[in-house]
């Protein structure tokens, strides 16, 4: 048996494997609070960015705590989500505004004007506007210190789904409106109710120029469907196909967390 956590130098960054998804949470949630504290102690303020879905809600959960036991103090801290399905309001229960304020903001009593999700209201002639002015908005706070990412089954990091796109023009992509790949739509529906129909077809996403230039980029990955997609992005040729692969343009800032089961396809371990 394995002595955990382990770590590894990869071609895509460091990478921690832990035996269970709760440790690698907590030290996710610790690294987040801690990227926060020397951001404002180095600049006077910090900016996270954040992601939803069902691997970070454990990290969401630590973060609460620190903030709720007064380890943490979130003033002058900015975030900046992924994205978000489109069209959809905030109001509806599937959306990412819905889940952010479930399982951060509402606990942690977040000021609106410190927390930014893509507008999934926007009309469809305003939605370039909208995406460039959101990177105006990070931009204009100092950039990212710590971009929090999941993957996909099919190695989509954000909504930056696999494309056909040299890896010149994909580490050149802006915020913008996707259409979403249908390994991601037929992920979706569980939330959806097990309805693909009433999955969204496109999302608002962060581009990978702007998640590419956070200062620290933390991806975690749990269980086996992630398996491939993390061999594939850790291991195997920088793509678009894969767009995680593309991090490995910016390896020495990116740190994986993952389970036994995310890391079962990687060939060194
Ligand atoms: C969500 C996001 C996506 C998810 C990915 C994994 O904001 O950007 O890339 O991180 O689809 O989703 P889960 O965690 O549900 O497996």
């Amino acid at each position: 048996m394995s002595a955990h956590p382990r770590t590894l130098a990869t071609p895509a960054g460091t990478l921690i494997i832990y035996s269970d998804r709760a440790t690698a949470c907590q030290v996710a949630g610790d690294r987040m609070g801690s990227a926060v504290r020397e951001a404002r102690a180095k600049r006077g303020r910090a900016v996270l960015g954040l992601a939803t879905g069902s691997t970070p809600i454990l990290v969401y959960k630590r973060l609460v705590e620190q903030v709720q036991a007064g380890e943490l103090s979130l003033e002058a801290t900015s975030t900046y989500n992924l994205d978000e399905y489109y069209p959809i309001s905030p109001l509806d229960s599937h959306s990412y505004h819905a889940f952010m304020h479930q399982h951060l903001l509402e606990q942690i009593g977040l000021p609106p004007h410190q927390t930014h999700i893509l507008d999934g209201t926007v009309p469809e002639a305003f939605v370039t506007a909208h995406c460039a002015e959101f990177e105006r908005w990070i931009q204009a706070d100092g950039g990212l210190d710590l971009q929090l990412l999941g993957i996909g089954r099919n190695g989509h990091i954000g909504f930056n789904e696999p494309m056909d796109l040299s890896v010149e023009q994909a580490l050149k992509l802006p915020t913008r409106l996707m259409p979403l790949h249908p390994v991601t739509l037929a992920d979706a529906a569980a939330d959806f109710g097990g309805q693909p129909d009433l999955v969204p077809q496109r999302a608002l996403t962060m581009g990978i120029a702007t998640i590419l230039a956070a200062r620290s980029i933390l991806i975690l990955a749990f269980g086996a469907a992630k398996a491939t997609a993390v061999a594939q992005a850790i291991e195997g040729p920088i793509t678009a196909s894969v767009p995680a692969s593309l991090l490995q343009t910016v390896a020495s800032r990116v740190t994986w967390l993952v389970d036994e089961a995310a890391s079962a396809e990687l060939n060194k371990c």
